[in-house]
């Protein structure tokens, strides 16, 4: 994805150095900010702060914080330590728990001595794989859009909710992939971007949008009913944070009422996720935890002063109740397809199988 015209990742390790940089996204889309990661303690702040976000990018940067972890200590106790710590940052993003549990399968056999080198290289292994699964996510729902435009022969005006894209994953995303590969290869397209309260996910799905030079145009939440009913909207395409074996999806809160409105004016509703979001240990979607956050997070607002600096807004009082549940569940019956590396699917078991017939055996 390019940021002023060049191709940039949104998590830059540095192996020599045993450090990552990444892009503070709290300080999008006001300001683009890269943070040095040096510490355990720092990279679980960055998940839990949401200065990195988005399930594939949260997963990459708990292997590259393991990694960092056992720069001075590898032992058994450091390696139980970090797993524990790291993934106890954020509940409803399998990813998080894939990566680790892929982090320790290489690790823990291994001599203390020999863990350190080996957490870098399995690190970058998850961080390009993650690359080039959200590449063939790209190409499997730019083969859905091209349907959907040779049909209507106009632009294709596709929604999308939170932050399914670049900066929610090392490169690419999920949900925007096929956005950014229908772009570049000369389809008209157009993205309805929902704002996403309460974090505004949206505004960094506007900005990244902005730097591939993708049209769009943000909404707020409750805009979509009445776009959708008013024939403005072909298709919903949005990421996952969790995918149970039966194809029910956690996202973005607000994720299950968009698909209701979709099945109500006859619109498709894609879900896009690698297969590290995918659990197929986990039989359905009422078995996903899901994370409730601070009520500050729905209490202020956050922008910049008219000096640019980063400021907040109390809109509620502190003593006043809120409920934060950030993730939603959207029932498998409510998705028209789920589009992974492997192809095109339905949301059933029996679909996810047919992609994933290894995972029948386990
Ligand atoms: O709370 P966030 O911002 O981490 O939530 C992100 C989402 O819900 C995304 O839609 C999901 O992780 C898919 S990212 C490719």
């Amino acid at each position: 994805m390019n940021i002023d015209g060049t191709p940039t990742r949104t998590l830059r390790a540095h192996p020599a150095q045993r450090l990552i940089d990444i892009i503070d996204q709290t300080r999008l889309p006001h300001a683009l900010h890269w943070v040095r990661v040096t510490t355990l303690d720092e990279a679980a702040h960055a998940i839990r702060a949401m200065q990195v976000r988005g399930a594939p990018l949260i997963g990459a940067t708990a292997a590259y914080g393991l990694a960092i972890a056992l720069n001075d200590d590898a032992s058994d106790m450091q390696l139980q330590h970090a797993i524990a710590m790291l993934g106890a940052t954020r509940p409803t993003a399998v990813n998080l728990h894939w990566a680790l549990a892929r982090m320790q399968a290489v690790l823990a056999p291994l001599a203390p001595e020999m863990r350190a080198a080996a957490a870098w290289t399995a690190a970058a292994a998850i961080a390009e794989e993650d690359v080039a699964q959200n590449a063939a996510i790209g190409q499997h729902g730019l083969g859905l859009f091209r349907q959907i435009e040779r049909n209507s022969g106009k632009t294709l005006n596709i929604m999308t909710h939170c932050n399914a894209g670049w900066l929610a994953t090392v490169d690419w995303g999920t949900a925007l992939s096929p956005v950014y590969a229908a772009h570049d290869a000369g389809l008209p397209v157009h993205v309805w971007v929902s704002e996403t309260r309460p974090r505004n996910q949206g505004l960094l799905t506007a900005w990244e949008l902005a730097q591939h030079g993708v049209p769009h145009t943000l909404i707020a939440d409750n805009a979509a009913g009445i776009l959708m009913r008013e024939k403005q909207v072909d298709a919903v395409i949005v990421g996952a944070d969790r995918i149970a074996a039966n194809g029910d999806v956690a996202n973005k809160v607000g994720t299950y009422l968009k698909a209701l409105a979709c099945a109500d004016n006859g619109i498709p509703f894609y879900v896009a996720a690698p297969r590290s979001t995918l659990d197929f240990a986990c039989a359905e979607g009422t078995a996903i935890p899901i994370e409730e956050r601070d009520g500050d997070e729905f209490r202020l607002v956050h922008g910049v002063d008219r000096h640019a600096a980063p400021s907040a807004l109390r809109q509620l009082a502190a003593s006043e109740a809120v409920a934060n549940p950030a993730f939603d569940v959207t029932p498998a019956r409510l998705v028209t397809a789920i589009i992974t590396e492997r192809g095109v699917c339905p949301a059933s078991r029996d679909g996810l199988l047919e992609l994933y017939p290894e995972e029948a055996r386990a």
